[in-house]
C-alpha cells in the first residue's frame, strides 16, 4: 500500500505515473479530498476522466477498487445489502424436522447472520475500511439513480455507516476515498454536493490531450497526433450533438495508427469520423468539405507556430 500524496506535485506525478495526465485544478482536488477525507464529486461530458481517476487512484495507492454504478431503480437491495433468502430457507427447511420451540429461536438467530448477508458494495466498502487501508468507494453516474437513493446516501456519506435491524450497525473504522461522478442528465441535490467537494472536469487543453495520447497511443506518430489533437479541440469549439471525449480522441489515433496513416488528410478523416463521433448528424455535418476546411485550418495554425 502506497502512502497518499504530500503535496499537489506528489498527487500528479503519482496519477501520471499511473497513467493519468491531470491539471493544476484536479490535482489540487484529488489531493485535498484525500488530506481531508472528504468525498470527491465529479461532474462533465462524457468521456472525460471521471471514471478513470477512480480507476488510477485505486491503483495508484494500492487500494481495492469498489464500484456502485447507478441506474434508475437502483435500491438498498442492489447497494448495500441483501438476506440470501434462497439459503435461509434452505437452512429452515433442514431445521424443520426436529422441531422445538428452542429449534426455532436458534434457527432465526442462525438465518440473521452474517453469513447469510449478500453484501453489495456500499456495504462491502464499509468493511474493507476496517485495518487502516480504506478503499477507493466509486460511485458511478450519480444522476441516473432516483432522488430516493440520493436521500440515502446522504446519511452513508455523513456517517460511512449502516444499520441491518436484525444485525446491528456497521461502521467504516476510516472513511472510503470517496469519488462521486455525474454525467448531469440531472441536477444532483444540494445536499450531497454540500458534504463533498466539487469538481467539473473539462476537456484537456492541447498540451494535456497531446501528452495524454503519447500515454496512450505511443505508437501513433508525432506529427499525427498533433495535427488530430488540434482537429479534435477545433470541432469541440463547433456546437456538436455529442462533442467527442478523450476516449474518442485515443479510439481515434488507433484506428488512424492501425490504418498506417502517418499525416491526417481529407480521406482518412472521412473514412475514420466513426471512432469519433457517434451520431450520424454530427458525422454528416463534419465530413466533407467540413472535415477538409477544419484540416487545412490545422495545417496553417501548425505552419505558423512553427514559422
Ligand atoms: N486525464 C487522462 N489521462 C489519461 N487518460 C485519460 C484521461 N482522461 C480520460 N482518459 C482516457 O479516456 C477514457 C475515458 O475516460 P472515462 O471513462 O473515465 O470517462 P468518463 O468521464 O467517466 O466518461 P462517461 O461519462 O462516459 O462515463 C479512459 O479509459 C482513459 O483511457
Ligand atoms: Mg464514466
Amino acid at each position: 500500500m502506497t502512502s497518499l500524496p504530500s503535496s499537489v506535485t506528489d498527487t500528479k506525478k503519482l496519477l501520471l505515473a499511473h497513467g493519468y495526465v491531470t491539471d493544476d485544478a484536479l490535482a489540487t482536488s484529488v489531493f485535498l479530498a484525500l488530506k481531508l477525507q472528504r468525498p470527491l464529486f465529479l461532474e462533465g461530458e462524457a468521456g472525460v476522466g471521471k471514471t478513470e481517476i477512480a480507476r488510477v487512484l485505486a491503483e495508484a495507492l494500492g487500494r481495492p477498487l469498489v464500484r456502485l454504478q447507478c441506474y434508475e431503480g437502483l435500491d438498498i437491495s442492489s447497494a448495500v445489502y441483501e438476506w440470501n433468502y434462497g439459503r435461509q430457507l434452505l437452512h429452515i427447511r433442514a431445521g424443520e424436522s426436529g422441531g422445538t420451540a428452542q429449534d426455532v429461536k436458534a434457527i432465526e438467530r442462525d438465518v440473521y447472520s452474517a453469513d447469510y448477508l449478500l453484501k453489495r458494495p456500499l456495504l462491502q466498502a464499509l468493511e474493507l475500511s476496517q485495518g487502516g487501508k480504506a478503499p477507493v468507494l466509486l460511485i458511478d453516474e450519480l444522476d441516473r439513480a432516483d432522488e430516493p437513493f440520493e436521500a440515502f446516501l446522504l446519511e452513508l456519506l455523513a456517517d460511512y455507516q449502516v444499520t441491518i435491524p436484525e444485525l446491528g450497525t456497521i461502521k467504516a473504522q476510516e472513511p472510503p476515498i470517496t469519488i462521486l461522478t455525474s454525467n448531469r442528465t440531472r441536477e444532483v441535490h444540494d445536499a450531497v454536493r454540500r458534504r463533498c467537494f466539487y469538481h467539473w472536469v473539462d476537456f484537456p487543453n492541447f498540451e494535456r490531450e497531446l501528452a495524454i495520447l503519447r500515454l496512450k497511443v505511443p505508437g501513433a506518430p508525432k506529427e499525427l497526433s498533433r495535427q488530430l489533437v488540434a482537429f479534435v479541440q477545433s470541432i469541440r469549439q463547433m456546437d456538436l450533438y455529442k462533442s467527442p471525449g478523450i476516449a474518442e480522441t485515443i479510439n481515434w489515433a488507433q484506428a488512424l495508427a492501425a490504418l498506417n496513416v502517418v499525416a491526417l488528410e481529407p480521406g482518412a478523416i472521412d473514412s475514420t469520423l466513426g471512432t469519433l463521433l457517434k451520431y450520424q448528424d454530427d458525422i454528416a455535418r463534419i465530413r466533407g468539405t467540413e472535415a477538409a476546411a477544419l484540416l487545412e485550418k490545422v495545417k496553417s495554425e501548425a505552419r505558423s507556430l512553427a514559422g
